[in-house]
């Protein structure tokens, strides 16, 4: 059975694809400094799979102990999510941000270089694309100035990855291209905790609904959309975990040594239809207020899917409702289980 090292696997999108590696008859390894997620998401984990999966409390800037997870365990790849993430915060503390996203990554292909673990999947982003010119956006289009620091470590980390791979370090990479993960588990058992006020849409709603926060503000509704608000392509994460185990594979198939998707509905929503949607589905009213724009949001972006359905065999299959309700089952699970979350 093969390892896989994961790394922020205790996060929001790792503890997904941590669930469905198992669920494949992978071994995955989690590596994680625990900075933006707790140790209990280990027991959720547990109680979907029946297994604990093996866990290392580790920072990755730390290579010494990073290297001793290396000599312990033989990887056949490794899926590298752990980074800060929190826009706003990155504008703030760019060096911050570009210490920890860069020497982390850069300390992981070191030691697959040296430990010869040949295959990498690589959580990047949408926002390389900014406010594409042509939308549904296709993999082709322009990587722009990135808008945030957070954004330019995506961008940097996606460049040192491919020269890394030229100069033959590793064999392969697939980075994946994500748009907006939200939902849950269907079992409710992990989902999306953010330790601090949310800055993302679907955890404010269902935190306002069940009553930590007075109310969602809603960015903007004069934009250039049919109802003025901004439209993005929200993708279910538990779809969007499974385009991980379906890249793994893709290398083990295909010689090709860089390969970028997009991972994503291919459907543009906007935040009205994402309130409405949650309203209609979880019978709740929500308080809400229309404020002036975010600075930095783009007006629309939705994904052009068909090269990850193609070549990567992988297709989103949740609904928006059913994902939408998976969110609100989690965040009412949660907030009975335990005091500690
Ligand atoms: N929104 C609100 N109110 C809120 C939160 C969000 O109206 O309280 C709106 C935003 O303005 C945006 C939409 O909801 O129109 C989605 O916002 P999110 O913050 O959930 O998602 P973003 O598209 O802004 O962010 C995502 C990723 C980031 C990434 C960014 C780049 O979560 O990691 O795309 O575009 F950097």
């Amino acid at each position: 059975m093969g390892k896989v090292l994961v790394t922020g696997g205790t996060g929001y999108i790792g503890s997904h694809t941590v669930v469905e590696l198992m669920q494949t008859g992978l071994e995955p390894v989690i590596v994680d400094n625990l900075s933006n997620s707790l140790m209990e998401v280990l027991d959720g984990i547990c109680e979907i799979t029946g297994k604990q999966p093996l866990f290392y409390e580790v920072d990755l800037k730390d290579v010494t102990k990073l290297k001793r997870i290396f000599q312990e365990n033989q990887f056949e790849s490794v899926i590298h999510f752990a980074a800060y993430k929190a826009v706003g915060e990155s504008v703030e503390k760019p060096l911050l941000y570009y210490e920890n996203n860069l020497v982390s990554l850069i300390n992981l292909l070191k030691l697959m270089s040296e430990f010869r673990v040949n295959s990498l999947v690589f959580s990047s982003s949408c926002t390389v694309y900014g406010q594409p010119e042509e939308l549904p956006v296709t993999e082709n289009a322009p990587v722009v100035k990135a808008m945030s620091p957070y954004g330019n470590t995506k961008q940097i980390a996606e460049e040192i990855i491919t020269d890394a791979v030229q100069a033959k370090m590793i064999e392969q990479a697939v980075l994946l291209r994500y748009f907006n993960p939200i939902g849950a588990h269907p079992s409710a058992k992990i989902g999306e905790l953010p330790l601090n006020v949310p800055n993302n849409l679907v955890p404010f709603i269902t935190q306002t609904a069940i009553g930590l926060r007075e109310e969602l503000k809603i960015f903007g509704d004069d934009y250039n959309t049919p109802d003025g608000s901004c439209i993005r392509d929200y993708i279910n994460v538990v779809d969007l975990a499974k385009a991980h185990i379906a890249a793994v594979k893709r290398m083990k198939e295909s010689a090709i040594p860089v390969e970028v998707f997009n991972v994503g509905t291919g459907n543009g929503v906007s935040v009205f239809e994402v309130v409405n949607a949650f309203q209609r589905v979880s019978g709740q009213d929500l308080n809400y207020s229309i404020v002036g724009r975010r600075s930095g949001d783009v007006e629309k972006v939705y994904a052009d899917t068909n090269k990850a359905n193609e070549l990567l065999g992988w297709k989103a299959e949740k609904s928006l409702d059913e994902t939408i309700l998976s969110a609100w089952e989690w965040e009412k699970y949660i907030r009975l289980k335990d005091q500690n979350y």
